[in-house]
């Protein structure tokens, strides 16, 4: 949203406030206050107009504007109600020059996920792609896929879904067996970026998050949180998510400290598979930029990439 409308719409929501005071203030003609009035209803912004002025009755429920409206994250919004992938279109906007923007669906109709897997996207979910243009090496990139993991399960937390991470960035719901089996994944993240070695040109991190969307409609072994606790306000967990994003970027190193506490892969039994190898044994830390420290029977190792599974501690 443009800053002009963003000014007016805050103005309008301590209203009421005139259409000629609004253009002092902004040094702009009525006529282009009644425009932005226009563009903001069309926006699904419910400005009701009276004798003493304008006032914001009531935003849309969700959307571009809508998220932007009150976020406090200097990002841009892109919303489409059917696309095939957000991550998609993040590349053309990265290719396009654009940076510090998100791309936000209702529903895609190509979905993808980690390891060329299908990512389900029905409508209702929470199908986002973060674009960055990070100061970072590209090896040190995988850090900010955690910090995403981070900030979507501190903004379900927020809602008082006890969910965690397993490693390196599927949200977890934790099953109720006492050997910690039966979880089930309530969101996943996927980043993807061009750059050379020295630096990363951009990073697009694409968060799927199963929000207001029936388990039915989901894999096997998924769940969401509409299953869970109900539908929520898509709005208000896009703008925590992107708030605790842009908090958790300042410090890359400090992200690791941040995963920890929110780790449901540390002190657990894993198998990991990895793009050469296979890996079982106790994991036990993570190191920068996002590896997993596993210690097997034959000593410590650090895995860098690869598709963990927690075990039954006996496994
Ligand atoms: C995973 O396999 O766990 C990662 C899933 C990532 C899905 C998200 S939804 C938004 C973005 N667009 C995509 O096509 N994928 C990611």
């Amino acid at each position: 949203m443009n800053e002009t409308r963003n000014t007016i719409l805050h103005a309008l929501s301590d209203g009421p406030v005139s259409g000629p005071d609004l253009a002092d203030r902004l040094g702009i003609s009525r006529a282009a206050v009644w425009k932005h009035v226009e563009g903001l209803r069309e926006a699904g912004f419910d400005v009701v107009s009276a004798d003493d002025g304008y006032t914001l009755a009531s935003i849309p429920e969700y959307g571009g504007p809508a998220v932007v409206y009150g976020l406090d994250a200097p990002f841009d919004v892109e919303y489409h109600e059917s696309i095939p992938s957000t991550n998609d279109r993040a590349r053309e906007l990265a290719e396009a020059g654009r940076a510090e923007s998100v791309v936000l669906a209702n529903e895609q109709t190509g979905g993808r996920g980690r390891l060329d897997r299908e990512w389900a996207s029905p409508p209702g979910g929470i199908w986002m792609s973060v674009l960055l243009r990070p100061a970072l090496p590209a090896a040190h990139a995988p850090i900010l896929t955690l910090a995403a993991a981070v900030a979507t399960t501190r903004a379900v937390r927020n809602l008082g879904v006890e969910a965690g991470v397993k490693w390196p960035n599927d949200v977890l719901v934790p099953g109720t067996k006492s050997d910690g089996q039966g979880e089930r994944k309530l969101a996943g993240i996927l980043t993807e970026m061009e750059g050379e070695t020295d630096e990363v040109d951009w990073v697009a991190i694409g968060i799927g998050l199963n929000a207001n969307v029936h388990a039915s409609s989901l894999p096997d072994g998924s769940t969401s949180l509409r299953a869970v606790i109900g539908d929520v306000s898509r709005r208000e967990v896009v703008q925590t998510i992107l708030e605790e994003l842009d908090d958790l970027r300042t410090d890359p190193r400090g992200i690791l400290d941040a995963w920890r506490m929110v780790a449901l892969t540390l002190g657990r039994r894993v198998h990991v598979e990895t793009p050469g190898d296979t890996v079982v044994g106790d994991a036990v830390d993570v190191a920068f930029p996002g590896s997993l420290v596993v210690e097997t029977e034959t000593g410590r190792v650090r895995v860098h990439a690869g598709d963990c599974e927690h075990l039954r501690p006996t496994e």
